[in-house]
């Protein structure tokens, strides 16, 4: 496969100071993409663009849950770079990990307000620079195995990310017409400091408990497969692949765990 994958593309990736995103970042560039590194931690999202390079990659604040802030930094992205090819919407936070017994109804709102509404807005403002422009785009989310199965995060998250499978296939459905494509990926854990936070572990921790409920062994997920995924959704390798929740778990939403 070529090295380039993106060249000249155009890409915001949101929570991508850190994690997942910060990974996807990097490996977007590294295939030509020119790329604007969306978050709300601005110290670490400037050092993410500082340890790639400020030829391809800017940062620029932005808070998920305020549409202005993702118009802007959308009208950014088209003032620096001229256009927008790809949007890996990617911010989410695991929000109360309480039982259902115990839940608090306002972290619950924040918490799709972030991992559901966000993503919904930036899905909206890409797809209104894309669909005037004939720009045949791919808009990407992060979604998880908590969007397959429950039991493996906490309610919000889980109820969010059940969600994102519907916009992805709703927004499949509308921008299609257009040739934008719309996808997901879905992650099983990974170390990142969402997950270090959660469980109140540190990464080795984390990914040893994570491999040993994994159904693949002998390998580690890393954050780097994750945005292997994403390249691929959001590349041409991947042409005619819309409205697909592509897990990458390794198999574990679809085995029996007795
Ligand atoms: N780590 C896992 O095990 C795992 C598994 C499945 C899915 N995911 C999903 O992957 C995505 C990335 O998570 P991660 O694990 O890399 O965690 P992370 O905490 O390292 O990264 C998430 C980023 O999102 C940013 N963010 C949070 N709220 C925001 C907001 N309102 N606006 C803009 N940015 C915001 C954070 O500042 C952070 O940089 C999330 O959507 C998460 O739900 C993670």
């Amino acid at each position: 496969m070529s090295k380039s994958r993106l060249e000249g593309k155009v890409a915001i990736v949101t929570g991508a100071a850190s994690g997942i995103g910060e990974e996807t970042a990097r490996l977007f560039a590294a295939n030509g993409a020119f790329v604007v590194v969306a978050d709300v931690q601005d110290e670490l999202g400037q050092q993410v663009v500082e340890s790639i390079g400020s030829e391809k990659v800017s940062y620029h604040h932005c808070d998920v849950r305020d549409e202005k802030q993702v118009e802007a930094t959308v009208n950014y992205t088209l003032e620096k770079y001229g256009t927008l090819d790809v949007l890996f919407s990617n911010a989410g936070v695991i929000g109360p990990m309480s039982t259902l017994l115990d839940l608090d109804i306002e972290a619950f709102d924040n918490t799709m307000a972030i991992n559901v509404r966000g993503v919904a807005t930036t899905f909206k403002h890409a797809a209104r620079v894309m669909v005037p422009r004939n720009i045949r785009g791919s808009l990407i989310c992060t979604a998880s195995v908590a969007a397959s199965v429950g039991g493996t995060g906490p309610h919000a998250y889980t109820t969010s990310k059940h969600a994102l499978v519907g916009l992805v296939k709703t927004a499949c459905s509308e921008l299609g017409a257009h040739g934008i494509r719309v996808n997901c990926v879905s992650p099983f854990g990974v170390a990142t400091p969402l997950a270090c936070r959660a469980y109140n572990l540190g990464p080795d921790q984390i990914e040893a408990n994570s491999s040993a409920v994994a159904n693949l062994k002998g390998i580690a997920l890393k954050a780097s497969h994750i945005a292997e995924a994403a390249l691929f959704l959001a590349s041409d390798d991947s042409a005619y692949v819309s409205g697909h929740n592509l897990v990458v778990d390794g198999g574990y939403t679809v085995v029996a765990h007795s």
